[in-house]
């Protein structure tokens, strides 16, 4: 069987974790409550994959630009010259949908083709192999049923596939709950789920990262510990159980 081709995030404890990526292609849903990383992990991958020479977009619904970047500047991994390069592209999805004539609560069908070919016509012409939609939660609120909704992810992962892009797509969930989704729709279409957690220890909560599924490949499903430095960005550790 030929070896698959593998994405490297880039961020080593993860991709141990993984057995050295994620398949090429893949739609992973990043699924965390507010304040969890999904953000920052997002961000991390696409800078990564930006060093390695593979061009990312990270298309943003729940921040405005100016504070994600704010936010990110805290980093040591964020590199500003690779945002000025056009190596990682950073747009407002809420721009597009008000430059598109969209409704700003509801989409229509034709509304959510509309934007699906906005985003793929964006992917191809920059020619980028890393996407991230932070979040994915947002826009499916827009869209009106199940059906829409799963439509509109697949839509997007094939076609992103077909460019041998790696999607990211953030997941909203309330905290301390096992729950991917806020619809119940989007982990069944998604290739991979990463699920960032946190448990309460002392009244102090230590994040957690958890590999759900990475469909293709056998992975580790061990929860680890997560830490979110200013130096490193996003590291794991073994969660000690005691
Ligand atoms: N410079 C920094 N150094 C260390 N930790 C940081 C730094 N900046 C942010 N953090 C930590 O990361 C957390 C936010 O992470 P992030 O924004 O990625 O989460 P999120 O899951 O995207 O949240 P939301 O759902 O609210 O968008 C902060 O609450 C803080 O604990
Ligand atoms: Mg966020």
């Amino acid at each position: 069987m030929p070896e698959e081709e593998l994405c490297v995030t880039g961020m080593a404890d993860l991709d141990n974790l993984l057995g050295g990526g994620i398949p090429v292609g893949s739609t992973v849903l990043v699924v965390g409550s507010s304040g969890s990383g999904k953000t920052t992990l997002c961000m991390q991958y696409l800078v990564n994959g930006a060093q390695q020479g593979e061009r990312g977009v990270f298309f943003t619904i729940t921040e405005p630009l100016f504070k994600l970047t704010k936010n990110m500047e805290g980093f040591s991994f964020y590199d500003k010259k690779l945002i000025e390069s056009g190596m990682v592209n950073l747009i407002d999805l809420r721009i597009i949908s008000e430059r598109l004539g969209l409704d700003t609560e509801k989409y229509s069908v034709e509304d959510a083709a509309a934007l699906l070919d906005v985003l793929k016509d964006i992917a191809d012409e920059l020619n980028v192999k890393r996407l991230a939609i932070d979040s994915i939660t947002a826009l499916c609120y827009r869209l009106q049923s199940k059906e829409m909704i799963r439509d509109f992810i697949f839509k997007l992962g094939s076609s992103l596939a077909a460019m041998n892009c790696t999607t990211f797509l953030t997941s909203e969930v309330p905290p301390r709950k096992f729950q991917y989704s806020q619809h119940g729709i989007e982990e069944f279409i998604s290739d991979g789920i990463i699920f960032l957690g946190d448990i309460e220890r002392k009244g102090d909560l230590i994040r957690t990262f958890q590999l759900i599924k990475m469909r293709g490949m056998a992975h580790s499903r061990t929860k680890s510990a997560m830490i979110i430095s200013s130096n490193n960005g996003i590291e794991l550790a073994p969660l000690l159980k005691s």
